[in-house]
């Protein structure tokens, strides 16, 4: 198979179409005793929504920024795009080629693999401590491109000067180098096969601020010189604020808010996406909001009732209808949607 480089197909980037992923759960001793229940019927395995019939796009050239609290699916649901795991439904779409017909198991040989790729939270944990430097960046030039010798050896300096990392550090190992210069590695080794598309799962969360600043503005750089599309994970809003051009809020596995990143922050329409933006930390007093705490306990994702709005319980305008009848996401004005009954 081959992919072609041009004409470039009309429509968006990405577009993911109602993608789910459901882990079975529970202990182990469970699942062998449900194995051999050959008597009785066997219950049905518990299942974790971990994404749950999530749709969006990206444009070519566009960031979307993905927030939410810790837990809500937002590694899962990259993970899928990035062909590192298998989704239980739905579709992933890139520049009109579906990926999810494709195993994760063996997509590292797949010639699309090369048009995605991803910089993970923590940069020392995902290199590999026995690659240098050099190593780690033409890995996946070796692998994706065929290129080895001077040409290799080029490109692989060519991409530690584009990420601003000195190259007499190459010959160094993932223990020898501070954490900002990993977080270069990783991102030299995620650009060196020339992506379309760069997830980027928290790139920053493991540095020290004064780090964090450095490594995003290397980002925005990279993004305005080689054009790639961005798809943005981050926990940090004031970051998605600044980089984005749009913003998908998740909470337990949906999408609750999809809009234009500048109206999301400035007027949040779903109560959750407002608690989010309450929290952000704000220097300029004219901008502060008072905080609005959630009370009660997040609901469980496993096995959720299909009907009850997965923010009921924490949500401070919730009603009994909420309990009743889950609500869709729907637009709320030309290019948001949101998905609570009182929006
Ligand atoms: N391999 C797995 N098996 C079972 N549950 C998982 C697995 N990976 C993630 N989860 C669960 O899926 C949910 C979403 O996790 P994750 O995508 O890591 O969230 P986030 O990145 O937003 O913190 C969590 O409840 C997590 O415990
Ligand atoms: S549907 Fe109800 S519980 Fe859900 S976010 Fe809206 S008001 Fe809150
Ligand atoms: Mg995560």
């Amino acid at each position: 198979m081959t992919v072609s480089a041009s004409p470039v197909p009309p429509g968006p980037l990405l577009d993911v179409a109602e993608l789910a992923k459901r882990f079975v759960v529970g202990s182990k001793r469970g699942l062998v005793a449900r194995a051999l229940s050959f008597s009785k019927p066997a219950a049905p395995p518990s299942l974790l929504h971990a994404v749950d019939d999530v749709s969006f796009t990206v444009g070519r050239g566009e960031t979307v920024g993905l927030v939410g609290e810790s837990g809500c699916g937002k590694s899962t649901l990259v993970r899928l795009i990035n062909r590192l795991l298998d989704p239980t439904s739905g579709s992933i779409r890139l520049g009109g080629a579906e990926l999810s017909d494709f195993r994760a198991s063996s997509f590292a040989g797949n010639p699309h693999r090369a048009r995605i790729q991803m910089v993970f939270q923590d940069a020392g944990d995902s290199l590999n401590p026995r690659y240098t430097a050099a190593d780690a960046i033409a890995d996946p030039l070796r692998r994706l491109k065929r290129m080895s010798g001077a040409q290799l050896k080029a490109r692989v300096e060519a991409l530690a000067d584009m990420t601003g990392l000195p190259r007499e550090l190459l010959p160094r190992f993932p223990h020898q180098l501070s954490g900002g210069q990993k977080a270069r590695v990783g991102i030299a080794r995620a650009i060196a096969v020339s992506p379309e598309l760069l997830i980027l799962d928290e790139p920053t969360a493991a540095l020290d601020v004064s780090v964090q600043v450095v490594i995003l503005q290397l980002l925005q750089q990279l993004k305005r010189e080689l054009g790639m599309s961005y798809l943005f994970v981050s926990h940090d809003l004031n970051v998605v604020r600044l980089l984005c051009d749009r913003v998908l809020v998740m909470y337990l596995g949906k999408i609750v808010e999809h809009g234009p990143a500048a109206e999301v922050f400035a007027n949040p329409s779903h109560p959750y996406t407002r608690a989010l933006i309450s929290a952000i930390p704000q220097a300029d007093p004219e901008r502060r909001v008072d905080r609005l705490r959630l009370g009660g306990e997040p609901r469980s994702p496993i096995d959720p009732n299909p009907n009850v709005c997965r923010f009921y319980g924490r949500c401070p305008k919730g009603t009994p209808r909420c309990a009743e009848e889950m609500p869709l996401l729907r637009p709320a004005g030309a290019a948001r949607q949101v998905a609570c009954h009182f929006a």
